[in-house]
């Protein structure tokens, strides 16, 4: 037998949960399941699924940046796991890839994504959030998601990757956001409801990331081109745009509805901001530690592994929280507290180790150049009426955040 020992040295059974993570009652009151899977021990079993988890931030980080043992590629990163007849979907090439084939992609995005790229959309996102705001504080009240969130990065991102125009793209990224991270869970009445509403736009999703849907000058054509010269493999390239529609928007769309919302109830965290809005970056990464957008994901062990003193078998599907680790009173001090001015370091909204987010700084940026809009713009946000949420698998995030801006 091929065994690992990553934590610890004496070898117990997980604890054993009969709860179900994916429920109504767990995703309406989430803090609340966090803490009962973290309070079981440093990994669970959930019987119903048949899967191990992690929820600690100490596991959740060891195993985040342990590929070798907790493989992205092996199941992929669902509860299905892939390899199986009926997956629902191809893997992705670089979520679901890992080192050496990992890295080769990973170094192209990298590449197609560095800083000083991302430096060169900073001023056209400013300029493009800032008449955004202009628009909504004028009008005195609107949606935090609809009106602010998904106005904005639903422009904005498209526009970056050269995706070609479409009727009711928001409604459609919208619902293949919800695909994605409903499908990186079970195959529950919530999953199937959301694949039964995507058929109808199935056939423009599917051509939306192939290469003649690309205008040009985007980052899209860019790595077609990648592909050209040989950089990748040019059959994963129309799959890497998959990823960016999947993964790159509904994740900041959640972000910016959330902070808002923060934002608009705690107006001391409000007064802070207008007085320093050099306190933005913060107020995101802040939001992303607080209520994470991407709430779990899956690893798969390569072979025999004891984490924390828990053993692990082979070919075992693991569920990792980012969610509950970035609320964990084991690493953070007063971890439901928001705090803009807190040190966020350590915390894993955006993964950890080899898979950790290449889009990180386009969401910073997005999140930043609305937050700085808003505070130039407005005195202060007050909430109309109570928010309401969009219950899915693995996104936390808001439906509607109804606001009133009072003008500066
Ligand atoms: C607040 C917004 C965002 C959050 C919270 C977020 C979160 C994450 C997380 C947790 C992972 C790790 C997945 C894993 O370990 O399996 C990840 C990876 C990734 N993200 Fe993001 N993301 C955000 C925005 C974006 C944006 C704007 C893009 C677009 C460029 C993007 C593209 C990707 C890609 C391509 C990966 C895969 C990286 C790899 O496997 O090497 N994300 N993201």
């Amino acid at each position: 037998m091929n065994s690992s020992t990553t934590q610890g040295d004496t070898e117990t059974g997980p604890a054993i949960l009969d709860m179900d993570p994916f429920s109504d009652e767990s995703l309406n009151d989430p803090f609340t399941s966090y803490e009962r899977i973290r309070d079981a021990g440093p990994v669970v079993y959930f019987e119903r699924y048949q899967n191990y988890a992690v929820a600690r931030h100490a596991e959740v980080q060891a195993v985040l940046k342990d590929w070798e043992n907790f493989s992205s590629a092996l199941g992929g990163i669902g509860l299905g796991d892939i390899r199986k007849p009926g997956a629902w979907r191809p893997a992705g090439p670089i979520v679901e890839a890992d080192p050496p084939g990992h890295t080769k992609v990973r170094a192209l995005l990298t590449r197609l994504l560095s800083p000083a790229v991302i430096r060169t959309w900073r001023e056209s996102f400013e300029r493009d959030a800032d008449e955004l705001i202009e628009r909504v504080v004028a009008a005195g009240t609107f949606d935090a998601v609809t009106d602010v969130a998904e106005a904005f990065v639903f422009d904005v991102f498209p526009r970056a990757v050269g995706l070609a125009p479409t009727d009711r793209l928001a409604e459609k990224l919208v619902l293949i956001g919800e695909l994605n991270f409903d499908g990186l869970g079970p195959r529950n009445a919530r999953f199937l409801e959301t694949e039964r509403r995507v058929q109808e736009i199935l056939p423009w999703y599917e051509k939306s990331y192939q290469r003649d849907n690309m205008l040009p000058g985007g980052f899209g054509e860019l790595i077609f081109k990648a592909g050209d010269e040989g950089e990748v493999d040019p059959a994963i390239c129309a799959g890497l745009l998959r990823s960016f529609l999947r993964g790159g928007m509904d994740t900041t769309v959640s972000a910016i509805g959330c902070v808002l919302w923060v934002l608009a109830t705690q107006p001391a965290q409000w007064a802070r901001l207008k007085e320093n809005p050099s306190l933005a970056r913060g107020a995101i990464e802040e939001t992303i530690r607080f209520d994470s957008p991407i709430t779990s994901f899956y690893r798969t062990t390569t072979r025999d592994v004891v984490l924390a003193g828990v053993s692990i078998p082979a070919d075992a599907k693991v569920q990792v929280f980012l969610a509950s680790a970035n609320r964990d009173p084991r690493f953070w001090k007063d971890p439901d507290v928001f705090d803009i001015e807190r040190s966020t370091l350590g915390h894993v909204a955006f993964g950890a180790g080899v898979h950790a987010c290449v889009g990180q700084m386009i969401a910073r940026l997005e999140g930043e150049a609305v937050l700085k809009a808003l505070v130039r713009r407005a005195e202060k946000i007050e909430l109309l009426a109570p928010p309401t949420r969009r219950l899915n698998n693995c996104l936390s995030s808001f439906k509607s955040v109804p606001l009133r801006a009072i003008a500066a």
